[in-house]
């Protein structure tokens, strides 16, 4: 079993270990667990990028490849997605096959700290998850930035912590109590670890890098017009910018 500890020696590794029991039925629990808001967050996120019409978008941290498909279905023309799971890329791969969507979208096994592109290359770039399991969120937010060619969107979805008290305090109730155990009903005993690691692993994550530092870094990255917009009473938060040719 994983625990708290090895996440900070290791972010990948404990990303590896934590994401390998997940992926079969990801998308189904990622819908459940949220009462359905995962979805909607996501549509909010793509619906940043998709007006820019962009020819070929990156998905970081694709996992079974649900955002991938989604940009797909709004009419973006090939993205790539990468994972550093090779669990969740079959999974992706599975999906996507069974979908008929092997010449529209690839797969490449590679983490979001080291991209393995030149710069450039991506007309848009979407990423969900990703930064509470890097150690430097500042400098990874820079690497996304590299491989995105001047004017392309940059869209991100990520969980949040509601900040109006009552709501907070129902956040806290859930993620503390009522996750691990509906996790451990619903998947078993991966699902219940993610449970118990997700809401002090948000919490931590927004001490150590709270929200003016996010606009800070994608500003410092070489994004403009940057701006976020909190969902579901705060549970959730996408933030989105254009990289400027500076
Ligand atoms: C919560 S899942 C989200 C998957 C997908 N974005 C979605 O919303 O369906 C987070 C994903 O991030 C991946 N991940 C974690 N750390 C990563 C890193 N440093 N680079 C690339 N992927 C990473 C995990 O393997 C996992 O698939």
């Amino acid at each position: 079993m994983n625990n708290l500890n090895n996440y900070s020696a290791n972010p990948n590794d404990f990303a590896r270990k934590l994401f390998s029991g997940l992926p079969q039925r990801y998308d189904l629990l990622a819908q459940l667990l949220s009462f359905g808001q995962d979805y909607r967050w996501r549509e909010e996120m793509v619906s940043h990028l998709a007006p820019h019409q962009p020819n070929h978008v990156l998905d970081v941290a694709t996992g079974p490849g649900g955002v991938a498909r989604m940009l797909i279905k709004k009419g973006v023309r090939k993205v790539t997605g990468v994972d550093l799971s090779q669990d969740m890329l079959y999974q992706a791969k599975a999906n996507i096959t069974r979908l008929n969507l092997e010449n529209k979208i690839n797969l490449v096994l590679s983490k979001g700290e080291e991209l393995p592109f030149s710069n450039k290359t991506f007309d848009g770039l979407s990423f969900t998850y990703l930064l509470r399991y890097v150690v430097d969120p500042s400098k990874t937010i820079k690497e996304l930035s590299r491989v995105l060619k001047y004017g392309a969107p940059m869209v991100n979805l990520e969980f949040y912590i509601p900040q109006n008290y009552f709501w907070k305090f129902l956040w806290s109730y859930y993620t503390k109590y009522l996750l691990p155990a509906l996790g451990k009903q619903l998947g078993g005993q991966a699902w219940e670890e993610v449970g118990r690691f997700l809401g002090p692993n948000i919490e931590n994550y927004y001490n150590n890098f709270n929200l003016e530092q996010h606009l800070q870094a994608w500003k410092e990255a070489g994004f403009e017009n940057v701006a976020y917009k909190t969902m579901s009473v705060g549970g959730g938060i996408i933030f989105w910018g254009t990289k400027t040719n500076g």
